[in-house]
């Protein structure tokens, strides 16, 4: 199967409509310069999506770059409702989203999400025909515990509850390590890379060969362009989840260049 890198930055809460924009501006100008990056994401190579915050959604919808994809960084599994506070799927839909962030550690840990809200999002958005970045991976406490995998194995399987293998196809997996994000502490890359193949393993044998060779699976914590080489070098990491370094158009199409140079 052609290989296709995903580049996916979490912006959390940062930059209201003013700053995306401009953002999006310099983004832009930054691609036209860079005719090896835009083929590549041309022939499908390379694909680029930005998680602004909700409220800056309206902004990627209207500036509709023909080369950046855009998504949520969460969502609420009911379609409208009594849920104060909440955006559902549909609603991510009418603005053009491609994609919704489900179960990010920050919403598990500071938010109090459970493997349960986060499977019944993940339903949600594959019935809504969204694809779902979701994201999985231990504490510090838990991979000193020895415990990486099995807490991997139990947010994977605990998401997957429910789902029709057919639909499986759609997911993209964020393996993210809590103690890497945000802390300038990345895995490395044989632990990353262990963590996405487990991941990849687990697609196997819940919904075959065919759908779990085909899944995307990124890689997040710390991302940047002095480590995205290596990490994307590994055979079972198709991308990055990239918070902190998708914030600048420098180190975002830092991170691109160092992609091309893998692929
Ligand atoms: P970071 O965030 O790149 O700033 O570590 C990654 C994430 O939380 O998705």
């Amino acid at each position: 199967m052609e290989r296709r890198i995903l580049l996916a930055g979490n912006w959390k809460m940062h930059k209201g409509p003013k700053e995306a924009l401009s953002f999006l501006e310099d983004l832009d100008k930054a691609l036209e310069l860079e005719k090896t990056i835009t083929e590549a994401i041309a022939s499908k190579k390379i694909e680029l999506a930005l998680f602004p915050p909700f409220i800056s959604i309206p902004t990627f919808c209207d500036f509709n770059h023909k080369m950046i994809k855009w998504g949520g960084q969460n969502a609420h599994w009911e379609e409208k409702g009594a849920f104060t506070g909440e955006v559902s799927i549909p609603m991510l839909l009418e603005l053009g989203c491609s994609y919704v962030i489900l179960g990010h550690s920050e919403r598990r840990h500071i938010f109090g999400e459970t493997d349960e809200m986060v499977s019944k999002k993940l339903t949600a958005a594959l019935d809504h025909g969204l694809s779902p970045v979701l994201c999985v991976g231990e504490t510090l406490d838990e991979r000193n515990g020895g415990k990486a995998l099995s807490v991997i194995r139990r947010q994977l399987l605990s998401a997957l509850e429910g789902v029709d293998s057919t639909k499986a196809a759609q997911i993209v997996v964020a393996y993210e390590p809590v103690w890497a994000i945000g802390t300038g502490r990345t895995a490395s890359d044989a632990d990353a890379q262990e963590a996405c193949n487990f991941v990849r393993g687990l697609f196997v044998e819940r919904c075959g060969q065919n759908i779990a060779s085909g899944i995307h699976v990124l890689y997040g914590g710390s991302v940047s362009p002095k480590n995205a080489a290596g990490l994307l070098r590994q055979p079972d990491i198709d991308g990055a989840l990239i918070g902190g370094a998708s914030l600048s158009v420098e180190s975002y199409i830092g991170i691109i260049k160092e992609a091309l140079s893998v692929l």
